[in-house]
């Protein structure tokens, strides 16, 4: 293990209240890349009840121990929802849960949550100890609509939706209770090879309420089989040259995708290492 890059692990949340965004997708591609740069990385999925994060990382402990392969992992747990019947008991139980399992991980040097696509209480928690919040979002006036209400003509934001609040609130709990300001950064996902003027729309809009919603707009990566194609081995892209595969030039253009994502997340800000391999 490579020494801590802070006092305390820096703890990255992907976030959005609307299911199928990317999340777990931009959420695993993550996690690998700084384990692959040397960080010892820890992981929580609260949205365990679908679980992505967590059969993905299964399948890579599968697919490693099957093949006898070393692949590098985190130190992943899943917390379900309580079932508890009271709805405060069941939060105080979520909320010790959760502490305990930061607790656990707190040797790390990054820890990265996966949330569920809709509004918990566990979520809501997971957000309020973000240091870094990646909201992915497909080009769509359907994903923008969880985020802004806008006009008919789509161009002027009437009020922030649910989710913006959402993430508000729980910024200002950050601030209240650790005087740490939240970085926001909504990526852009599945985006289209095609410059079709919905895209364009949208760019001009999510630049637009940037300001207003207080978030860091980046590019994420373009439509591609490499980004799905992996999940029964457990395996990204970032994997395949170590399992002897061919890379090949779409490969290669999605890893500079993931490259400049890391670069925009300015995660070099806290490591040098982040800082040479972008
Ligand atoms: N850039 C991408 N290219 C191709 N498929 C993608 C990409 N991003 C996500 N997907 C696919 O989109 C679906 C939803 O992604 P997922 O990461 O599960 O979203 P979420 O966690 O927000 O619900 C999955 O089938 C995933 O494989
Ligand atoms: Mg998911």
């Amino acid at each position: 293990m490579i020494g801590q890059i802070s006092p305390k692990p820096h703890i990255i949340v992907l976030g959005n209240e609307k299911g199928g965004t990317g999340k777990s997708t931009i959420g695993i591609h993550l996690i690998i890349y700084l384990l692959r740069l040397g960080f010892k990385v820890g992981t929580i999925d609260v949205d365990a009840r679908q679980g992505t994060l967590s059969s993905y990382l299964a399948n890579r402990q599968a697919y490693s121990q099957t093949n006898n392969i070393k692949l590098p992992c985190p130190q992943h747990y899943a917390i379900l929802n309580s079932n508890l019947d009271m709805r405060q008991a069941a939060q105080e139980a979520e909320k010790k849960i959760f502490e305990e399992t930061l607790a656990n991980l707190k040797a790390c040097d990054i820890i990265v949550i996966d949330t569920p696509g809709n509004d918990t209480y566990l979520s809501q928690l997971a957000h309020s100890y973000a240091d870094k919040l990646i909201t992915p979002m497909n080009d769509s006036f359907v994903d923008l609509d969880v985020l802004v209400k806008v006009n008919t003509l789509g161009d002027k934001m009437i009020k922030p939706s649910s989710y913006a609040e959402i993430v508000w609130e729980q910024k200002k709990q950050r601030l209240m209770r650790d005087k740490i300001t939240v970085d926001w950064i909504v990526v852009r996902n599945r985006l289209s090879n095609l410059s079709a003027k919905n895209k364009e729309e949208m760019w001009r809009m999510l630049q637009l309420i940037s300001g207003r919603l207080g978030f860091r707009l980046v590019h994420g990566f373009t439509e591609r089989v490499i980004f799905r194609e992996l999940f029964l081995k457990g395996l990204t892209l970032l994997d395949v040259e170590a399992i002897g595969a061919a890379f090949s030039l779409s490969h290669v253009a999605a890893r500079q995708e993931l490259r400049t994502l890391m670069q925009a997340l300015r995660l070099s800000d806290l490591d040098q290492r982040l800082a040479e391999t972008g």
